[in-house]
Formats: structure tokens, C-alpha cells, sequence
């Protein structure tokens, strides 16, 4: 019979020997953790990833936590056999060049923490531009929300977390991102006040139910997209991305139902591509909106189309 312990070993080596990171678990066993850290970055560098170092250093503090990469250095006691074939799992993910934050599990957005996965698109920080401008504009009275397109939630959850008294309803036609955009607002403490159904923009929505409506929709020219880097253009759903021919499809979708849903006087807030201010602006004002002003993002680029519904 088997002595206990050699078959405890025996598992593990097998678990490990089966590990699709095992090249980087052989690379790094007897290797200190400067080592490690000079070989990943090497790696991720011949991989095409731009950001190398900094990457590193991200999955670094992520395996080592709560511990410091310095702290780490000083005490190899603090960098066990087991946090180091976590790092190899996570690395082996990125260098197939999926999104940092898809492999981490989660991004930062505003002032929280949300999941994303290979189903949402990760909340960029330009679209906090969107929620700053709503912020500024529609002030603090109660109010209803929709938010098309809402993938993992971010713009409404983050305008829910700063305006106790709105509630709001997150639509997208991908279920698999509802799920995520349902765990976020578990997550943030706001399912009491953010609702998720599948849908088609707002064509399910009764007529002028809603005092705001934002949107963030997909709006890179099909063209450009073809071009991008794999994080996007691989791991990020393309049914986020793909704006069409000019990257004007879903606004012009959108604009169809806009004064059937908002309510006179409601606010209407689009983000946007760095260079379709006047057509977004354009498609607004054929659709009859007012008070049409641009925001620009904090690299000084176009990024927010705000309007108005008119008081009758
Ligand atoms: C650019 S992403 C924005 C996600 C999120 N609001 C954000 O700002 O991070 C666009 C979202 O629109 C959704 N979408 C695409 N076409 C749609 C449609 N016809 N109806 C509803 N949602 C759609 C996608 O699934 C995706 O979640």
C-alpha cells in the first residue's frame, strides 16, 4: 500500500506536470525572485506587450499581496512555491495576450472594483468622463436611469454609488454580460437600485419613462478594429466594439427611440469616438434634441455628446 504522504506528492506533481504554465514553472524553479521578475518581463516584452514592466510589476503585487514586491526581496519566506506558480498561471494568460484586468478577474472604475470577463468590455477610464459630465449636469433630485449598452454595469453603477436617490436599468443584448453587470451591482451594494434586462437598445422600453438615458455603444469604424491590438481586437467581444462601416450604426439606432423614452426636458449623454463630435452632434439634432454640447476627456480628446429632450 501506498504510503499517504508519497501519494499527497504524487498528486501534486501530476496537478502540476498537467498545468498549461508548466514551461514557466520549469523556467523559474531555483530562480530568485529578481530573476523571476527580469525573465517575465523579458517575456511579455517578446510577446508584443507594450507595457512590459509595468504588467510585471501589476501581476507581481497581485501574487505577493498583501505582501510588497520590496518586502518579497527581503524575506523569501513571503514568496512561496505556490504564489509563484500562480504568478506562471496568470502570466501564461497574459502572454496570450489577453487583457490584464480579464486576467486578474476585475477593474477598477471610478470608485469601485468591477468583474469583467471575456463577455464585457473593461470599463475604460475616458468613460468616466461620461460619468463626471452626468454628474455635473442633472444635479441631485431623484431620478431614472437607463443605460444602454451597459455591459459590466460601470456607468450606471458608478452614477447609482453617487446619487443615493436614482435608480437605474442597465439593457444589453448580451446575456452573458448581464450576468457580469448582475454580480457587479451585488458586488457595489446597489441591486436594490440597478435592475438588468437582455435587449435591443431601448426598443423594449415604454415611451418616455426615463428622466436620463446614457450610452456608451460600440463606435470603432469595423475598418479600424481589423487593425487593433489582440486585447482588444481578440479578447474583447467584438459585439462591444464594431460600430459598423463609419462607427455610426448604434447611434443612429439609438437616436430612433430617443424622444420616445426620455422624457421633456430629460438629459441624454453619448460617449463617443475622438473624432465623431459633429456627426454624433449632427444625428442629435435632426432627431429634434437641444442644449448639444461636447465634453472633451482628459487627454484633451472629444469623449461626451450631452443633450437635451426639448419642454414642450
Ligand atoms: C462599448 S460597450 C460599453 C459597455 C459599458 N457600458 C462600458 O461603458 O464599459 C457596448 C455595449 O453595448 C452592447 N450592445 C451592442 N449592441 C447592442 C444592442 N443592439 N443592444 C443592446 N446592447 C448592445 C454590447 O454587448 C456592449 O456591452
Amino acid at each position: 500500500m501506498s504510503d499517504p504522504f508519497d501519494k499527497l506528492v504524487d498528486d501534486a506533481r501530476a496537478v502540476f506536470d498537467a498545468s498549461a504554465s508548466k514551461p514557466l514553472r520549469d523556467a523559474w524553479g531555483g530562480l530568485d525572485l529578481p530573476q523571476v521578475r527580469q525573465d517575465l518581463i523579458a517575456r511579455f516584452a517578446d510577446a508584443g506587450i507594450v507595457d512590459a514592466e509595468i504588467d510585471a510589476r501589476y501581476l507581481l503585487a497581485h501574487v505577493l499581496s498583501p505582501a510588497s514586491y520590496a518586502d518579497a526581496v527581503a524575506d523569501p519566506a513571503l514568496c512561496s512555491w505556490q504564489r509563484i506558480s500562480l504568478l506562471a498561471d496568470l502570466a501564461w494568460e497574459r502572454l496570450k495576450r489577453k487583457p490584464m484586468a480579464q486576467v486578474l478577474g476585475s477593474q477598477p472604475f471610478w470608485t469601485l472594483d468591477l468583474l469583467v470577463s471575456e463577455d464585457t468590455l473593461t470599463p475604460r477610464a475616458d468613460t468616466e468622463t461620461l460619468v463626471e459630465s452626468v454628474l455635473k449636469t442633472c444635479g441631485q433630485e431623484a431620478a431614472q436611469l437607463v443605460d444602454l449598452g451597459t455591459g459590466s454595469g460601470a456607468i450606471l453603477l458608478a452614477l447609482l454609488s453617487e446619487r443615493p436617490d436614482w435608480r437605474g436599468l442597465g439593457i444589453d443584448l448580451s446575456p452573458a454580460a448581464l450576468e457580469v453587470a448582475r454580480h457587479n451591482a451585488l458586488r457595489c451594494g446597489l441591486d436594490d437600485r440597478a435592475h438588468f434586462i437582455e435587449g435591443r437598445w431601448g426598443t423594449g422600453l415604454a415611451d418616455q419613462s426615463v428622466d436620463i438615458l446614457v450610452s456608451n455603444p460600440p463606435y470603432i469604424t469595423s475598418e479600424v478594429l481589423a487593425g487593433l491590438e489582440p486585447e482588444v481586437r481578440v479578447h474583447e467581444p467584438k459585439l462591444a466594439l464594431d460600430g459598423g462601416t463609419d462607427g455610426l450604426d448604434a447611434y443612429r439606432e439609438i437616436c430612433a427611440d430617443i424622444l420616445r423614452l426620455l422624457r421633456p426636458g430629460g438629459w441624454l449623454a453619448f460617449e463617443i469616438g475622438y473624432d465623431q463630435a459633429k456627426a454624433v452632434s449632427d444625428l442629435l439634432e435632426v432627431t429634434g434634441l437641444v442644449a448639444i454640447t461636447t465634453v472633451k476627456d482628459l487627454a484633451g480628446h472629444d469623449r461626451v455628446v450631452m443633450a437635451q429632450t426639448p419642454v414642450k
